[in-house]
Formats: C-alpha cells, structure tokens, sequence
C-alpha cells in the first residue's frame, strides 16, 4: 500500500504521523515548500524504531515519487484566519487544488483521493471534475470530523464514554451543517430522552460552530489533531475493506433529490472507495435543512470555472 499526502502542514503531517503509526504501507508526503516534507518526514521515520512501524516515509517537493499510489489525501491550500468563514477561502484553494489534481492523478490515475482542503464541498467537486475520476474514487472528510466532535460534546455532557455515543452530521461542512439530533443515541438510547431540547440546541451550535472555535483559539491554522483522526479512520475502512458507514462528502447521483453536486452524506466506504450512499429518512425539517445546504454549496461551486 502507497499512501501520498499532499500539503506537510499540520493536518498533513499529522495525518502522516498516524497512518505511519498504524502501519498501512509507506508514505509520501509533498509540498511546496523546499525542505518542509524532507524535514517532517525525516523525523516521523526518527520515531519508527520507537514505535515500531517499519513503513518508509519520503518526504519531496515534486510528484515524481508519488507515483501509483494507492490513495492520496489532498490537505493543500490555505486555513482560515479568525473571523473568517470556510467560504472566504474559496478562489485561492481552488486555484491550488486544481494545480495539485492535474499533478496528482498523472501519476496515480488507480488512486482513491480523499479531499481535506476548505470549503471542503466545493473543493472536492473541484477535484472531481478536474481527476476526472469516477465518483467512487473521490470522496471529502468532514461528516466524520463534525461528527466526532458532536460525540465529544455529548459525552461532555453527559460524562459518559464517547464509544457510546453515535450520530450523524451531513450537508455541506459549514455553517449550514445539518447535524442529526434525532440520529444520535447513546448506549442505543435516542439522546433525546437524555438531554433537554435547549443543551441538545446548545451542543448542535457549537458543532456547527466546531471548526471556528478552534481557530478563534489558535489565532493561526485551524484544527488538526480531529481532522487527521478523521481522515485515518477514513482510510482504515477503506484500506482494510471494513464497509464502516461514515459520513462523508459524495457525489450524488440523485440521491437524497440531489444532482452534480458534493455533500455529506452516510456512505459505506470499502476497498473500492465509495461503495454505496445510504438513504435514510429525513423529516421535513431535516431535509429542508440539508436542501439549504446544498444550495449554498451549489452557489459557491458556481464561482468556479474550468
Ligand atoms: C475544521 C476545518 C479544518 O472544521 O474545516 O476544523
């Protein structure tokens, strides 16, 4: 297995540093900046011996040992500063993700891409039309962020172990996130038999609010220690052929209503990548939530040209 990270900041390199510690097979990671991957993945290799993981971790500015990999994460492009929403970043990441596509899928055109750059909706869109790859091979990690940190939240809240606590957050990963109150059970008890309505509102809103918190607080860069977590247990399902229902950001082919456009949906990820999108029941103020989502990813996606 050949796993290729593009962007050695903090999410990539985090990312890198789990998938080595979780040993799938060897790692590349590539960026820009001259000495950034050489550097961070020379130390990464340093730890190995103390934890054991005997993958090989290359770090290069060029994509010429990126070839035939077996997935690539895209983390490339720019984090938000405080105040400013995923969205502001739209024209720059997009800019440098197609840059990094074309590179990419040149030489890894059998590699599964798992899209992490902001706005995350749009920029795997950007992806997908710029790899031309089948829908299946190109999927974005944010539902598995957001809703990790909704577990969070509610295990907070209710002091219990956040193994018992599941839910789902679909839509687009912005302000118009559609976290799923009614999904979320604890111990298999609706968590709505466990916190009243006003902290469940309370805990929905700092979901939505998740990734600003974080940047507000950092005041530099944004969140990596959750969103690499996410991406790895992305990549387990996937690698390992588990067949996890996670939510993450697809292609919808008419599902859920939807057409050509990315959002976060529950899907089945497997070796193939996407293996099926699930379709659950949404209720009227459910699905009106996650149609105004996907209506403002649509809107920025429009900005975009090819
Ligand atoms: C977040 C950014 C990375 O949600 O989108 O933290």
């Amino acid at each position: 297995m050949k796993i290729t990270v593009i962007g050695a900041g903090n999410v990539g390199a985090t990312t890198a540093q789990r998938l080595a510690e979780k040993e799938y097979g060897d790692i590349v990671l590539v960026d820009i900046v001259e000495g950034l991957p050489q550097g961070k993945g020379l130390d990464l290799m340093e730890a190995g011996p103390i934890y054991n993981y005997n993958c090989k971790i290359v770090g290069t500015n060029s994509y010429e040992e990126t070839d035939n990999s077996d997935l690539v994460v895209i983390t490339s492009g720019l984090p938000r500063k405080p105040g400013m929403s995923r969205d502001d970043l739209v024209k720059v990441n997009a800019d440098i993700v197609k840059s990094v596509v074309g590179q990419v899928v040149e030489k890894s055109p059998d590699a599964i891409l798992i899209v992490v750059s902001n706005p995350l909706d749009v920029m795997t869109y950007v992806t997908y039309k710029v790899s031309k790859f089948p829908r299946e091979r190109v999927i974005g990690m944010a539902g598995v962020l957001d809703t990790s940190r909704m577990r969070n939240f509610i295990a907070m809240e209710l002091n219990v172990s956040v193994e018992n606590v599941h839910t789902f957050v679909l839509g687009g990963h912005g302000d118009t996130m559609v976290p799923l109150a009614r999904y979320t059970t604890v111990a298999g008890i609706p968590v709505t038999e466990l916190i009243p309505e006003d902290r469940l509102d309370a805990i929905v809103k700092r979901t939505r609010d998740g990734g600003a918190e974080i940047v507000s607080l950092l005041k530099t860069g944004s969140a990596f220690y959750a969103p690499a977590a996410s991406i790895v247990e992305m990549i387990d399902s996937i690698v390992k052929d588990k067949k996890k229902i996670l939510p993450c950001t697809v292609l919808c082919n008419g599902e859920y209503g939807f057409y050509d456009i990315f959002i976060g949906l529950p899907v089945k990820l497997g070796k193939r990548g996407l293996e099926q999108i699930i379709e659950i029941k949404l209720n009227k103020e459910e699905s009106e939530a996650l149609k105004k989502s996907a209506d403002a990813v649509k809107k920025l996606c429009q900005g975009i040209s090819f």
